[in-house]
């Protein structure tokens, strides 16, 4: 596959393998893949891989299959040694070789094992399969056309998905959504007639241990099955599942399951029968449970014609108030797939109540990693700080989301068939990012973004480079974070695309995201008190701590209070102080960054430099747009000049 960016899996990543004598034991397709691997490797760098017994450097080992995804670790007598007793655990412990390179060779390397924390870490691709008007190609793609559709059908490139699988092996990922959740007409026929596309997809990734998925329209027994209804308590709709699943499974015998979006910004669902988000997810999980499969059934549940005017309605309660109900009703093959926050992954939202609120359902936590509010994959905005803090939270004050996710973890993709993969190469790092910390969701973002960088750009070029794209990554949430909307407040965009600042854009709009600034200040009453009452959908002791101006951390402030712009914040300064100075530090540090990285012109290969380059351009045209456009509106509103007497128009 000519001209496609090898990420974090360069040949050179390879070499600590490919230079030793490597011993492959087991059998099955999984191990052939990684003997595939080894023996690719050798051919590069001179090392041999058998199925023999004799003296090697590298063992790795299959012994059973039992479905099990961990491997144990250890290096003794010169040999290092992964042993399995699951085909994909070996994979995943080859992967560990690679990316320890020689490290994995040093006598001194520990034995220890490995275990993904959730059995389940996905991809969902929000790529259509006919060009949709509106949404085009991918939804909210930024990262050229899909890897998998072009023009209303299959794309032929398999390698190009296969090579995407082996990615996303190496980073611990298991399962791809290959269709938009917005089910479309075209879209809505491979459960059926055009299954034999998917099936394809799925042959690609299946090398790589990864499970396809499918997105399906809750209406499918009408408009492909020709019913009359698609009431899921109806036996002829439910035969009709029934039947269509199975044949699904004729195609792919190991396919993953169902993503359904119902009820859900106009898409199908069971409330037009009067039937309840559990009584449709659990139809689908009946039409799957023989076959081994699940369906994830999202949470995105909320009234997207709401009247501004009516500031009793508040969107962010309307997936708990949905579903904390049904706890307990949902079949054991049926996951809940929420977002992270409420809203709808905005730079800064709290952690969704409904995230430990429901111990009687497998929950899944969804992420977005295409950078819809985040600088759409033109901005720098490494998301692994905001991913961690939010999989380290504790729902009561202690039990992680991590742990919660039982259903699993994740992410909306951001890939395309960039040759880059993901439009802004350093977006890579989001990807990367997110198979690591779906694997382990309590390791230190830190040293993933260290791992990236260590494999994506070699040992090679000395610690200048990594430590210039450590100062670039490290800090770029937070940095985009200051330019956009302030304090948790969120939104604040163009409609539609959501590229760019619009402060009022959605002020008066049925979308339910507003912010409500007039003169005296600024953000949403979401108390128990005075406001919507969300505050007291969470567990103790965040029901408190949100509950009070006082006690809520400042990112937060406006996303939970209507407060004055004089109120002032833990952090010693005003409002809107900090309105103006963050979003004169947010450009200051785009400015930053982006000199460092024209100062790493000669470390990187001339067409990636180019591109991030050029990136960053309309990074820094956009955020002093959002600088002025921020600050030039909340000056015009309160009319307080700023303390330090900058520009403001
Ligand atoms: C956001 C996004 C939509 C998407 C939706 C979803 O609202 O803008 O494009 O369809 O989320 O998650 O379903």
């Amino acid at each position: 596959m000519q001209g496609v960016d090898p990420a974090w899996l360069p040949d050179v990543a390879f070499r600590p393998i490919g230079i030793r004598r490597t011993l492959i034991r087991g059998s099955g397709p999984l191990v052939d893949t990684v003997h595939g691997e080894v023996a690719g490797a050798c051919e590069r760098f001179g090392g041999s891989v058998s199925r023999e017994s004799g003296s090697y450097d590298l063992v790795l080992e299959l012994d059973g299959d039992d479905g099990s995804e961990g491997f144990v670790y250890g290096r003794g007598d010169g040999c290092t040694t992964v042993t399995a007793s699951g085909a994909r655990g070996l994979l995943y412990g080859f992967f560990h070789v690679v990316r320890l390179g020689e490290t994995a060779f040093l006598d001194d390397a520990r034995r220890a094992s490995y275990q993904p924390e959730s059995a389940l870490r996905m991809l969902d691709h929000w790529d259509n399969v006919a060009v949709h008007p509106v949404m085009g190609q991918v939804e909210r793609g930024y990262a050229g056309g899909s890897l998998f559709w072009e023009d209303g059908r299959a794309r032929g490139d398999l390698e190009r998905v296969r090579a995407y699988g082996r990615l996303l092996a190496a980073c611990g990922i298991n399962a791809v959504a290959v269709n938009n959740v917005n089910v479309h007409a075209t879209e809505a026929r491979l459960l059926t007639d055009r299954i034999g596309e998917v099936a394809d997809i799925a042959g690609a990734l299946r090398p790589y241990g990864i499970r396809t998925h499918l997105s399906v329209t809750f209406a499918a027994p009408v408009v492909l099955g020709g019913l009359a209804s698609a009431d899921p308590l109806d036996e002829s709709v439910r035969a009709w599942w029934a039947e269509a699943t199975a044949r699904v499974y004729t195609a792919i015998p190991d396919f993953g399951g169902f993503v359904v979006k119902a009820d859900s910004e106009g898409q199908p669902g069971p409330f037009a029968y009067g039937r309840s988000h559990a009584d449709g997810a659990n139809m689908l999980a009946a039409a799957l449970a023989p076959h081994g499969g699940s369906v994830h059934w999202r949470a995105f549940v909320y009234n997207h014609h709401q009247d501004w005017r009516n500031r009793s309605t508040d969107r962010a309660r309307a997936a708990y108030d949905h579903f904390v109900p049904l706890d307990g009703e949902f079949a054991d093959n049926a996951v809940l797939q929420v977002k992270h926050g409420p809203m709808d992954f905005q730079v800064r939202e709290p952690v969704s109540p409904l995230i430990g609120a429901m111990p009687g359902t497998r929950l899944a936590v969804e992420l977005q990693a295409t950078q819809e509010y985040t600088g759409q994959q033109r901005h720098v905005c490494w998301l692994g700080p905001m991913w961690s803090e939010v999989l380290r939270f504790g729902t009561d004050g202690e039990s992680s989301v991590g742990a919660s996710a039982r259903g699993g973890l994740v992410a909306v993709a951001n890939v395309g068939d960039d040759p880059f993969w993901t439009g802004h190469p350093l977006a890579q790092a989001n990807l990367y990012t997110f198979g690591r910390l779906a694997w382990d969701p309590n390791a230190d973002p830190h040293h993933v973004l260290d791992e990236w960088i260590r494999l994506t750009f070699g040992p090679g070029p000395g610690p200048g480079l990594a430590a210039g794209l450590r100062s670039i990554l490290d800090g770029s949430w937070r940095t985009y974070e200051k330019y956009t909307a302030p304090l948790g407040v969120g939104f604040m965009v163009q409609p539609g695309h959501h590229y760019g600042p619009s402060v009022d854009g959605y002020e008066y709009s049925p979308w339910g995201t507003y912010h409500f600034a007039d003169r005296d200040g600024v953000g949403v009453d979401r108390s128990v008190a005075t406001g919507t009452g969300y505050a007291g959908q969470y567990a103790k002791p965040w029901a408190d701590v949100y509950e009070s101006p006082l006690s809520c951390p400042d990112e937060l402030l406006l996303f939970f209070h209507h407060v004055s712009y004089g109120h002032m914040l833990h952090s010693g300064k005003t409002v809107i102080q900090h309105i103006y100075d963050t979003h004169f530090e947010g450009v200051a540090e785009v400015e930053a960054a982006r000199e460092r990285w024209a100062s790493l012109v000669d470390l990187v290969e001339p067409a990636r430099h180019a591109r991030v380059a050029e990136r960053f351009e309309e990074q820094l045209r956009s955020a002093r747009e959002w600088r002025d456009q921020v600050n030039s509106y909340f000056f015009r509103k309160s009319g307080v000049a700023d303390e330090r007497g900058r520009t403001i128009y």
